[in-house]
């Protein structure tokens, strides 16, 4: 693997090297996510109509026609990240699932970034989610800008994206974790929508979703180990050949069925209503019904849609049809007939590996 030419440093150039990244190393992909570890009990008399499978439900208020959210991606300046965004944003609202965007961070650094965040007149009935890294609360961003970053999306809730490892290796990264559940508290009270949290790829360990839990938060989204790797990202963009922090840590975190499940025993035993988001690796509509039967309520999924995204929203319909399909047939061979008979029911997982 040679390695690409030095950062750039600006905030919009670090997008596009991010997007290269992905698109042009195809080992950003890990892989082992955990969903190979578990089979489940195929059904040969379901007692089901398979086109009368009923994938439906809701996420912050608002109906899905399946429990799929396009994950954190983009937004910024020019003219690719901007059409990234409308195409992923019409796409999500022609097919009824959710869209979260990139860190809008860009917003205070380049105010023309403002139009890729602008999606409600694409999307006026989804769930649309802003993103902020949780590290800024320490780097001067404060509850109004968060409002800002709201505002401009209209969104109906704020990702908080917790990525220490991915700011271990960038080579301009913000690394003050110092101090930041607090900060996460006084937010959730400032906001007028909910605040999430959110990995990147590397998971959430029950600590985490207690102290965060504690902090007022009540959306967890896992973004576990086995999809895309942030830190093996970030190592292209460090410039000395000598250098390979990034790929010492390209496999570090936790999986997102460890996470998830993790997440889940932390998450049982409280008395808010909560939602649990699986991210990180998923990649068909079977890691989807897995995802569903560990007790997540969403699914997830960024990497698998940035090439289509480039090409044309009609593209990235085609894909998220095709992932409906592959969770409704999934549903219909286990012989549910409706997303609340595959939540949380681990009676339909036939056997676990060793691995957990
Ligand atoms: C991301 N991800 C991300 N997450 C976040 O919270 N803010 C961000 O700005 C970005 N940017 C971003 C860009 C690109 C090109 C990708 C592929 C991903 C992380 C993403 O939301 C998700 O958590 C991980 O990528 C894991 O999901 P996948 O890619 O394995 O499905």
């Amino acid at each position: 693997m040679t390695k690409p030419k030095p950062a750039d440093r600006s905030v919009a150039g670090r997008k596009l090297d991010h997007l290269r990244a992905v698109l042009e190393d195809p080992d950003v992909e890990r892989g082992r996510s955990g969903f190979d570890t578990i089979s489940l009990t195929h059904r040969a008399l379901p007692e089901l109509d398979l086109d009368a499978v009923d994938t439906s439900t809701r996420f912050l208020d608002k109906p899905l026609s399946f429990p799929l959210l396009i994950s954190s991606m983009t937004g910024g300046t020019g003219d690719e990240i901007a059409r990234i965004n409308r195409n992923l944003a019409e796409a999500a609202e022609a097919t009824g699932v959710a869209m979260s965007v990139g860190s809008q961070r860009v917003l205070f650094t380049d105010p023309a970034s403002k139009g890729s965040f602008q999606l409600r007149d694409a999307a006026p009935s989804i769930p649309l989610i802003g993103n902020i890294g949780a590290v800024q609360l320490n780097a001067g961003l404060n509850a109004g800008h968060c409002l800002q970053a709201v505002q401009a999306l209209e969104a109906d809730g704020l990702y908080l994206h917790l990525n220490p490892l991915q700011e271990a290796v960038q080579v301009e990264g913000d690394r003050d974790f110092s101090n930041l559940s607090g900060k996460i508290s006084d937010l959730v009270s400032n906001m007028p929508v909910p605040v999430l949290i959110k990995e990147v790829g590397a998971g959430l360990s029950s600590s985490d979703v207690e102290l965060a839990y504690a902090a007022g938060i009540r959306h967890f989204d896992v973004a576990g180990r086995g999809g895309t790797s942030w830190s093996r990202i970030e190592y292209h963009r460090r410039a000395d050949e000598e250098d390979d922090l990034g790929l010492v840590f390209q496999d570090w975190g936790l999986t997102t069925v460890e996470s998830l499940l993790e997440t889940r025993d932390v998450l049982v035993k409280k008395t808010d209503p909560t939602t649990l988001i699986a991210s990180g690796g998923l990649r068909d509509g079977v890691d989807m019904a897995k995802s569903i039967i560990l007790g997540a309520d969403l699914c997830g999924m960024a990497a698998p849609f940035l090439a289509a995204a480039q090409e044309s929203s009609a593209q990235v319909i085609r894909q998220i049809e095709k992932l409906r399909r592959e969770f409704q047939t999934a549903m219909f061979l286990l012989g549910c007939a409706d997303v609340s008979q595959l939540n949380a029911n681990v009676s339909l997982i036939r056997s676990r590996s060793k691995f957990w």
